[in-house]
């Protein structure tokens, strides 16, 4: 990239943390929405990506990762499309293994995390005692003298949460987050499904370039021309800058949340890379198997 054509981007923030410590809830107010109420068992089962302005006119983009355990390999993706971490503990309860995982990706992955100690409008809630916990794994908070940012909330009343964003501007500035957008977009597959009229639903975080409608897109090993895209609220876009996270129409099949996609400029060499990769994967999957049935060769 010419470095002229480099544009500050919004932090993509990845909101992680041990099951049920809040990390919905806490989106579920930045955004003014109810996702916890729709969610079976209460259990996050995918990664959302939303975005956000914010009360300064800034923007943010937020991915939502589901605390099971179940999901880990899916979160460890996740990590690798984020700017910033925010690390959801309850306030009433301790460092739990999925936080101590969550920290681990993100040191990993060198991320900065900002942790936010929610909750804390429970009677039990003891942030004191979260920081303490904090300290013993060598991750002192700013207001101890440490280096780590952290905040306490209350994701059900609305604490503190004006601090936690204005945290991660904060964050975000010192990180100097650019991207190129005048080129073709690269990002990451967040989820994809399929649905009964749209077809496949691809949600992805564009994360340089702009992506448009009618460009060929590359996801996995799926490709297709992007017919419609939307916003998390279902709002129409011709097209999506970096940092942005849209639902797309078009893909021929459903790519895996972590796979990279790429526009390229003609259909035929989206098709050709889609089926080489489709051919490795047989081979693979060929070579893996223990047992072969007639049926599978051809008897
Ligand atoms: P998973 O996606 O299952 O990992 O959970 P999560 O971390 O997204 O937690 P979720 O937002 O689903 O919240 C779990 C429960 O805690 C829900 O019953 C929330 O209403 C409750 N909760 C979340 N934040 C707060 C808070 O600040 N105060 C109180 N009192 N309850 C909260
Ligand atoms: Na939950
Ligand atoms: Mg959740």
């Amino acid at each position: 990239d010419n470095p002229e054509d480099l544009v500050t981007r919004a932090p993509i923030v990845t909101i992680m943390g041990h099951v049920d410590h809040g990390k919905t809830s806490l989106l579920d107010y930045i955004r003014r929405a109810k996702v916890t109420d729709d969610e079976a068992g209460g259990i996050t089962q995918h990664i959302g990506a939303y975005d956000v302005m914010t009360n300064t006119g800034e923007k943010i983009a937020f991915l939502d990762t589901p605390g099971h355990e179940a999901f880990t390999a899916m979160r460890a993706r996740g990590a690798k499309i984020t700017d910033v971490a925010i690390i959801v503990v309850a306030a009433d309860d301790d460092i739990m293994p999925q936080t101590k995982e969550a920290i681990n990706h993100a040191q990993v992955a060198g991320v900065p995390m900002i942790f936010a100690i929610n909750k804390i409008d429970k009677p039990n809630a003891n942030p004191n005692k979260i920081k303490e916990q904090l300290a013993n794994m060598n991750l002192l908070v700013e207001e101890w003298g440490g280096k780590y940012q952290s905040q306490d909330i209350s994701a059900k009343v609305g604490t503190g949460i004006e601090e936690l964003l204005e945290k991660v501007l904060l964050e975000a500035e010192v990180l100097e987050l650019t991207a190129n957008p005048n080129k073709n977009a690269v990002g990451t597959v967040v989820e994809a499904s399929l649905d009964k009229g749209r077809g496949y639903v691809t949600t992805v975080m564009v994360q340089a370039g702009t992506l448009r409608v009618g460009d060929v897109m590359l996801a996995g090993q799926h490709y297709g021309k992007v017919k419609a895209m939307f916003d998390h609220k279902g709002k129409k876009l011709k097209e999506a800058a970096p940092s942005t996270p849209v639902q797309v129409l078009g893909l021929g099949g459903a790519p895996q949340a972590g796979d990279t996609f790429k526009v390229y400029d003609s259909e035929r060499e989206a098709r050709e890379i889609a089926n080489s990769r489709e051919q490795i994967q047989r081979e693979q999957s060929m070579r893996t198997k223990k047992h072969i049935t007639l049926d599978e060769i051809g008897r």
